[in-house]
């Protein structure tokens, strides 16, 4: 039997707009999401009615055991126009749902900014404003007044990549810009700068970090060009996180791609780097697939592509016959040991919080591929605890079946089914193991 630390945190996550819906309840202001629909023209509007529900869902979490609960604010919900004016009603409903968790021992882990900025702050330019961070910092400001006495564990932003990727980069993801390099990697700089000026105004008496998703790297093949090219995409996914955070420096070969793209990186500050490189209490992780890089030369932007290999070369060998997941992520549980090795051995052994990690399967309640999902990726964590690495936690995605982003309510990741039409929460079978695990605290 594989026994985990005493105290080890064994959450679910969700954040605001994929679950709470009642978008114009208790006064919310709107955000970006709220207009931008899926690729079937859904929205959240409804989501899982959770601002409604939150009750029966805390203890559906109670019910399954888990010790913490990773959840975000609505930044809406408290500043309805981004900045100034407080709507306490929103203020109130996260209290009363901490107060809630609490008193059931589950732990609150809070993401302040999961991606529904106030739409009142991106009509002044979004991320792509410097003074969208400084608004962050007074968000930031009023949860740890009107939280910190009760919340311990916190996230500044979830992230950073994927909302520079895929919202200006890819146009997938609100607000939707396209082929915009310099837009994204400004607004990845205002990120990293307001998670810093967050945590600088951060009081203590609990943890506090960021949320990053990290994708370990494996080049196709063992030809050189290959290699390089995975080391590349490795500076663009996760260097150019994680060199900032625990060097306070952008990575010189990246910070090169870009100039060569978008001219001078003249949004950098002098201090800033200081600023975004304020010590953390920890790092969270959110870990869903490695990436496959071959060398693309004529690729543009970048001069690499992420394959779907027959194989894969981990450090444990290669493993053949990759199983997909049905939104087609390979899945390869190694790969979270390799990363966790990694951000220790190379970034001074930060504590670890894996906030996120999850897969699509359709079946409704007998969830078989889940349940080994969870299995294969907790004993890959515990082998990277085996091997030393300072791994606090892990959170499941999802709670519930949700509202996927652009990929709206097809794809499923929760633990518990969600009926759309009637909002009947199931657990599934992957809910029950779950449960089992997180009260057994050993695989
Ligand atoms: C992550 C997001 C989360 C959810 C999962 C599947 O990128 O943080 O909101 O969409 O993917």
């Amino acid at each position: 039997m594989t026994r985990f630390p005493d105290g080890f945190l064994w959450g679910v996550a969700t954040s605001a707009f994929q679950i709470e819906g009642s978008l114009a309840a208790d006064g919310r202001g709107p955000s970006i999401w709220d207009v931008f629909p899926s690729e079937a023209g859904e929205t959240g509007a409804v989501a899982c009615d959770h601002y409604r529900r939150w009750r029966d869902d805390v203890d559906l979490l109670a019910s399954l055991g888990v010790n913490a609960y990773r959840f975000s604010i609505a930044w809406p919900r408290l500043l309805p126009d981004g900045f100034g004016r407080v709507e306490q009603r929103g203020v109130d409903h996260y209290s009363r749902v901490i107060d809630a968790l609490l008193e059931r021992g589950i732990e609150p882990i809070v993401t302040l900014y999961h991606w529904d900025l106030p739409q009142a702050l991106e009509d002044e330019g979004g991320w792509r404003s410097r003074d969208t961070a400084e608004r962050f910092v007074e968000y930031a400001r009023l949860c740890f007044d009107a939280y910190g006495d009760r919340v311990k564990w916190w996230l500044t932003i979830n992230e950073p990549w994927i909302v520079g990727l895929l919202g200006y980069l890819h146009g997938l993801h609100a607000p939707g810009y396209r082929d915009d390099v310099r837009g994204e990697v400004a607004v990845f700089h205002h990120l990293l700068l307001a998670h810093g000026r967050a945590v600088a105004a951060y009081g203590g008496g609990g943890r506090i970090g960021i949320a990053l998703n990290l994708c370990p790297h494996y080049p196709a093949t063992d030809d050189a060009a290959d290699v390089e090219a995975s080391n590349a995409s490795d500076g663009y996914v996760n260097r150019w996180f994680l060199d900032p955070l625990y060097r306070a420096a952008y990575p010189d070969d990246m910070r090169r791609r870009y100039e060569r793209l978008v001219g001078e990186l003249d949004f950098v500050h002098d201090g800033d780097m200081a600023v975004i490189a304020q010590p953390t209490g920890y790092l969270g992780i959110n870990y869903y697939a490695p990436r496959f890089v071959q060398a693309a030369p004529g690729d543009a932007p970048w001069p690499w592509r992420v394959i779907v290999p027959d194989e894969v070369p981990t450090t444990a060998g290669f493993t053949g016959g990759i199983p997909h997941t049905d939104a087609g992520t390979p899945v390869v549980p190694r790969a979270l040991t390799d990363l966790l090795v990694r951000v220790r051995d190379d970034y001074g052994a930060p504590p670890i919080v894996v906030t996120e990690n999850g897969a699509v399967y359709p079946d409704r309640v007998h969830d078989a591929r889940r349940v080994a999902f969870i299995r294969d990726h907790v004993a890959a964590l515990y082998d990277a605890l085996e091997r030393g690495v300072p791994v606090l936690g892990y959170c499941h995605w999802s709670l519930l079946d949700n509202f996927e982003w652009r990929l709206g309510y097809a794809q499923r990741f929760g633990l518990v089914h969600v009926d759309y039409e009637t909002q009947e929460r199931t657990v599934k079978d992957s809910g029950r193991y779950y449960a089992a695990l997180a009260r057994r605290n050993a695989l």
